[in-house]
């Protein structure tokens, strides 16, 4: 396959404070799923992922936690959240820690050459401050008196500090994003960026902090940590082998500017606003876009641990397996607005789409070419009228696909590959190949319609590789070829002529009973909630070992 050309893409680091849920964890089947469409599609990718390391909240988790240091309690989480990413089978190129050493030494060499431009210089704060964002806000900014973006109280701070000068390339961004369109998506965002922060007037922002410890030191004001926002965003750079000397390796050479940022629609300002003003500082093309996803909500809900209601993307898999949460997370996760998730919601997606559409369609097939042919597949040439729109529409779904992900409207992406099973199944019922096989006469036309079957079968799981890795190559083995190649998606006729599908019964997908499943999930919820009482008492009993708590 000739090559598109290389596409460098990152998802948010999530940060170490805990476990992340199935919301963290869509974020980065999404990027992985687009990894592998554009792998697949003919690009040369790098995906880069991680975990966010630094800061007060993270600080405080660790003593909490009982850690005897951040450090102990940073490589336990990331840890963890590396096991989940893995456990959905995310392609990464590279795993970043904000503590790995090479990130940290750029960090401090990205600070000093801002300084020394002049965009960073040293003053003193007060203002409002939430520790669960890492973030200042105006009195304006706030709802309610708490933070807009959280919730959660804020407090008065003050202290010296070193600021960045933002106002400075205000004009340069806001003309940026006029002239790039696609620079902030969905459209949206990019007016909410604008009106409530750019046109309004951007304030310097402070970029170190004295009041904790946890972070990377200023190495020419050791006093002084920088601002986890400063060193998590760099990681986009630091990641592929930037250096602020000037002698990048090749990976940076190679990637960037980065071509998709994708992160949640909470982090959009320091995406949108803070990043491309810190690469305008050095010199740095900006990345060409960034995308702000909507959330996942747990019935409507922000699944919060307090509430019991958080759902972990290892349990889901437990009953569910990796490829049907990732279906499930893919699919139901509309381009603009919340998606919703609940086990109810999970269970009945999976029994409509994976075992009655996809599932029934392949075990059916090969169980009708085991049952009347010995498994072996071959086109008698008999074709029919009704073989036109199963046909036309497996040989155009590539192209479909092709424009949902170059929007990256990946659940409808989904939705246009569901289209040949579901138009497969109608098939079935359209040329009732059991009534042909009754008929001597009508062998052929039945060898006929089961090679369209097991062809628009084949052109399907090539295209639901990137979504669903493993259960496209299951499909594949079951009709007896390997998955096919995206530049031979658009021909219609492709299957070997001859070959043989597997021996026996496929089983893909297995239904299940929503009783089981709920109550499944009500014994995970009770452990959650009795774990989570557990660890309050012990991080009350922690702080207050500390001093931290009366
Ligand atoms: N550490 C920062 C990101 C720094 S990127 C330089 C952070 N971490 S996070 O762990 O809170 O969130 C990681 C990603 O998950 C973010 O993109 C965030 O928007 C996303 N999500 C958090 N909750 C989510 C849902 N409920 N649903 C979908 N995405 C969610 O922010």
């Amino acid at each position: 396959m000739v090559s598109k050309g290389k596409f460098y893409l990152t998802t948010a680091i999530a940060y170490t404070s805990g476990k992340p849920h199935i919301g963290n964890n869509y974020e980065i089947v999404l990027g992985d799923a687009i990894a592998r469409y554009k792998r697949a599609d003919g690009y040369d990718v790098h995906f880069l992922t991680g975990s966010d390391e630094h800061g007060q909240k993270i600080e405080q988790r660790a003593i909490e936690d009982g850690c005897a240091s951040p450090r102990e309690f940073v490589d336990k989480t990331s840890a963890e959240i590396k096991r989940l990413w893995d456990l959905m089978g995310t392609s990464y190129d590279r795993f970043i820690r904000t503590t790995d050493a090479d990130h940290e030494r750029q960090i401090q060499k990205i600070f000093k050459k801002m300084y020394d431009k002049g965009d960073i210089y040293k003053g003193s704060y007060e203002g409002l401050y939430c520790t669960e964002c890492e973030a200042f806000y105006t009195e304006s900014q706030l709802a309610d008196g708490k933070c807009p973006v959280c919730g959660g109280e804020v407090h008065s701070m003050k202290e010296e500090a070193y600021f960045f000068k933002m106002s400075k390339y205000a004009d340069r961004l806001i003309e940026h994003i006029n002239t790039h369109p696609e620079f902030i998506q969905p459209v949206a965002r990019k007016n909410e960026m604008m009106n409530n922060f750019l046109l309004p007037g951007l304030q310097d922002l402070c970029v170190s902090r004295t009041s904790f410890k946890w972070g990377i030191p200023v190495d020419f004001d050791p006093d002084h940590v920088v601002y986890v926002w400063l060193d998590a965003l760099s990681n986009y750079i630091t990641g592929v082998e930037y250096d602020a000397d000037g002698n990048c390796g090749e990976l940076y050479k190679k990637y960037w500017p980065a071509d998709l940022h994708l992160v949640g629609k909470d982090i959009m300002r320091f995406h949108t606003i803070y990043w491309p003003i810190f690469l305008m500082s050095l010199d740095i093309p900006l990345p060409r876009q960034i995308f702000g996803h909507p959330w996942l909500l747990q019935g409507g809900e922000k699944m919060s641990k307090s509430k019991g209601n958080v759902i972990y993307a290892d349990d889901l898999a437990d009953v569910f397996g990796v490829d049907a949460v990732r279906y499930f997370v893919l699919h139901e996760m509309p381009y603009d607005n919340d998606g919703v998730i609940t086990w109810e919601l999970m269970s009945e997606r999976y029994n409509t789409d994976l075992a009655n559409t996809l599932g029934n369609l392949v075990s059916r097939t090969v169980a009708m070419t085991n049952k009347y042919f010995g498994g072996i597949v071959e086109d008698a040439g008999e074709s029919a009228p009704v073989d036109k729109e199963l046909k036309d529409l497996a040989a155009g779904a590539y192209e479909q696909v092709e424009k949902k992900m170059d929007e990256l409207r990946v659940a409808e992406a989904l939705t246009e590959i569901f289209q040949i099973f579901k138009r497969s199944n109608k098939y079935i019922d359209e040329t009732e190949p059991w009534i042909l096989a009754k008929d001597e006469a009508s062998k052929g036309r039945l060898k006929t319609v089961l090679y369209n079957l097991t062809e628009a079968i084949s052109i399907g799981a090539g295209l639901l590789y990137p979504f669903m890795p493993e259960s496209a190559e299951a499909v594949a083995r079951a009709i007896g070829t390997p998955l096919r190649t995206f530049d031979t998606l658009t021909t219609f006729g492709l299957y070997p002529n001859g070959n043989k599908v597997q021996e026996g019964s496929v089983m893909l997908f297995a239904r299940k009973d929503l009783k089981e499943v709920l109550e499944r999930a009500a014994e995970i919820t009770k452990k959650q909630k009795a774990d989570y009482e557990e660890a309050k008492k012990k991080a009350e009993e922690n702080l207050r070992a500390h001093g931290m708590l009366k």
